[in-house]
């Protein structure tokens, strides 16, 4: 039976249910603990800093501030990450200035957490501060196209369009900021060898992000520092780039020869990244049967004055529907905070936000039903690009999920008699099916059990069982003769793990390697067989670790012998398929939802959420399902609940913590339904699939928004989408 495609459960399932999966925090050694004390202001500078008593608590072994930062940290010193955006990278303890309220401003280490934490309260600082604004609403006048990149070209003419439609709509939209919030803080623990060497275990979303930055910053070149993460309890975009206790725990551990443990607050986990504040003005113009004729979508984002960090936002404007005139804007607008961080599906779900609910508002206007107004604009070639798709079954998804989610009748039970509004919305949803180059090795010992290694990660999307699935299959053996390893930089190179792309390249890297391996072994059991010298490898089967021809069959393990080989080995680097470069590749979805609104308080409730994607060949149904219901529960969050919060006066986050800062919890989670269609693609990679771990989220908050339309009359045009607006005034 093949794997590909199974539901097979988490093949570190049983390890992660009995705890002895260990986390960066679990790791066990004489740790010292480190705490940062965070900056109280979010500009200017610091005066004085006197560390005096904190240094005379009880179990303080250090305390570093910018008055000690070694030297060699300062000069021709390369402080950025593979992922870092245009502008200078935060710099730890650099100098006296204050560029965001949280700001780590001094790190105290001691024996145990609590004394360095205790002691970081000790420190007394003075600040000069400087006035700023800090909300994106003030700074909106410093919005520069200059500083973002430049989104896709203009077409046709969009005024003249827009002026000529029947039916017309312009609104703006607005998103709050957002956190990430994974389970498993930010942590870092450097074990220091005697020999001057240390193994970093890092919260990181791919271990070659960190050693990047370790190089740059510490100058730690590769044979002196090994950096690992076998499990990541969750990243969501947070652990792209390194974060500062990265910086925090190797400095200690290198300035004190000791091993350091780092382990972020829920707390601290509110002081870097987040998913920016942004207001899109939307323009749309339709004819009178519905065709789309004119659309503009302009975006003003907020980033850090120190990084331009950007996103593509406006693009799938000009992607998802047919339309002739385009007319795109992105803009940046520096505000006093750290740099915003890619969230799950970055750009994507702001962007579709916009585009999803002024599509719905013109479908309204103009009378049509929202679905059948997608399949009339419905698009077969990416305009913005002017490329065919790899493939796009969004039509079979509409199909679908119309069916499932009983579209057409939709209204045939509702009575508006209970106390209960209800009301139904939809959206399309999509994202990006990127291939990047990476590399897998590949050994099976003399007892034919297979070892693969690759440096990804695995942030709880799966990547240990899809990898030993796709092993399984292409080497022709039993998925229980598979241990895949990652997050080792001690292992072949990988992207890091984000954008969906871990089984497109990272799972064709597999594929590549274990061909390889069916080569070799072949040629192994022709030099020892004569007879077979000229059989050729298409006639050749591989099956539960046997090669098989002519109805005869010979073991992986028998022919190593033959050869007096231990063992084999084989390596392989996977290059982006050349579709990516001829095609543009995109998964699809469509999600319908069903809301109930309590008439008097105003409390939305969302009974019933129906996805159908279409996202290439599914590896693992299981774990691409739970991929696409963990990206809807936050779907849920993001459009009626959480909303990171700034009092501007100070530049600080009001509600870091769960208390304030509301996710979705069970309560909110209703019945999540979410099927696939079948999408053929030769063309995205290898594999022919697409990730799925971003897609889920694209599109709900506009559903639930048109959902409220619908229910109540009323277009929510704000993220979170609160009760207050809807009780009767
Ligand atoms: Mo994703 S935001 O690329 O982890």
């Amino acid at each position: 039976m093949p794997n590909i495609g199974n539901k097979q459960q988490r093949v570190d399932g049983p390890l992660k249910v009995s705890g002895q999966a260990t986390y960066t925090a679990d790791i066990a050694s004489p740790f010292y603990h480190a705490y940062v004390l965070q900056s109280s202001i979010a500009c200017g500078s610091i005066l004085e800093l006197d560390t005096s008593a904190a240094e005379a608590f009880t179990g303080v072994k250090a305390i570093f501030t910018h008055k000690n930062l070694p030297e060699r940290l300062k000069n021709m010193v390369d402080y950025t990450d593979p992922l870092s955006p245009p502008g200078t990278p935060f710099r730890p303890f650099y100098n006296d200035k204050i560029l965001y309220n949280g700001q780590p401003i001094a790190l105290v280490v001691a024996e145990t957490f609590e004394q360095a934490r205790y002691a970081s309260r000790l420190i007394k600082v003075t600040y000069e501060q400087k006035e700023f604004k800090g909300s994106l609403e003030e700074n909106l006048k410093n919005a520069s196209a200059d500083r973002a990149p430049e989104p896709a070209s203009n077409r046709g003419d969009f005024e003249k369009a827009f002026k000529n439609s029947d039916v017309s709509i312009t609104q703006e939209y607005r998103q709050s900021r957002n956190y990430h919030n994974p389970m498993e803080p930010h942590a870092t623990s450097v074990v220091y060898k005697n020999d001057g060497s240390i193994v970093i275990y890092d919260k990181i979303q791919g271990v070659a992000s960190s050693l990047k930055y370790l190089n740059g910053v510490f100058g730690l070149a590769a044979e002196k520092v090994q950096v690992k993460s076998d499990f990541v309890g969750g990243a969501f975009g947070s652990g792209l780039r390194p974060q500062y206790q990265l910086f925090m725990a190797t400095l200690a551990a290198l300035e004190l020869k000791h091993n350091v443990q780092m382990v972020m607050t829920r707390a601290q986990m509110f002081s870097f990244g987040y998913r920016p504040e942004v207001i899109h003005t939307m323009k749309l113009g339709c004819s009178k049967d519905g065709t789309l004729q004119a659309l503009s979508h302009h975006t003003v984002g907020e980033t850090s004055t120190f990084e331009d960090f950007n996103e593509t936002i406006v693009d799938w404007s000009g992607l998802l529907y047919k339309c002739e005139n385009v007319n795109l804007e992105y803009k940046l607008t520096p505000v006093q905070s750290y740099t915003p961080l890619d969230m799950r599906a970055p750009g994507g779900v702001s962007g579709v936000y916009a585009l999803e609910c002024a599509i719905d508002d013109l479908a309204h206007k103009a009378g049509i039903d929202p679905l059948e107004f997608r399949r009339k604009n419905y698009v077969d070639y990416d305009q913005n690009e002017d490329k065919p798709f790899t493939s796009k079954e969004l039509r079979a998804c509409y199909d679908r999920c119309e069916e499932l989610f009983g579209w057409k009748n939709r209204k045939d039970k509702t009575t508006n008699e209970s106390h209960l509004r209800t009301g139904f919305g939809m959206a399309t949803g999509s994202w990006e099916a990127l291939q990047q180059k990476a590399s897998v090795s590949l050994t099976m010992d003399a007892t034919g059990k297979f070892t693969l290694k690759c440096a990804t990660a695995d942030i709880g999307t799966g990547t240990y069982t899809v990898m030993s699935q796709i092993a399984a299959d292409k080497l022709g053996v039993p998925l229980d003769h598979i241990d895949f390893k990652l997050g080792d930089t001690a292992f072949p190179d990988s992207p890091i793990e984000g954008g969906s792309w871990t089984v497109s390249s990272v799972g064709s890297a597999v594929a590549g390697v274990c061909k390889k391996f069916q080569y070799r072994i072949a040629d192994v059991w022709k030099r020892k067989h004569p007879d077979y010298q000229d059989v050729a490898f298409e006639d050749i089967t591989f099956k539960e670790g046997n090669l098989e021809y002519d109805s005869k069959s010979f073991s992986f393990t028998e022919i190593m012998q033959q050869a007096s080989k231990e063992e084999l080995s084989i390596s392989h680097n996977e290059t982006p398929a050349e579709g990516q470069d001829t095609h543009s590749g995109y998964a699809h979805c469509c999600v319908m939802v069903e809301i109930s609104i309590d008439k008097e308080l105003g409390v939305i409730n969302v009974p019933r959420i129906t996805n159908v994607s279409a996202a290439g060949k599914i590896i693992n149904p299981k774990t691409a399902e739970n991929q696409l219901l963990g990206a809807m529960v936050w779907g849920l969050g993001m459009a009626l609940r959480e909303e990171g919060m700034v009092d501007t006066r100070y530049g600080r986050v009001m509600n870091a913590n769960f208390a304030e800062y509301h996710i979705a919890v069970n309560a909110d989670v209703h019945d999540i339904h979410t099927e696939f269609v079948e999408e053929k693609d030769d063309k995205v990679n290898p594999l022919g699939a697409k990730g799925v771990g971003e897609l889920g989220i694209v599109g709900l908050a506009s559903a639930i928004s048109n959902a409220i339309f619908d229910a109540t009359g009323k277009r929510l045009t704000k993220l979170p989408m609160l009760l207050d607006e809807l009780i009767e005034k």
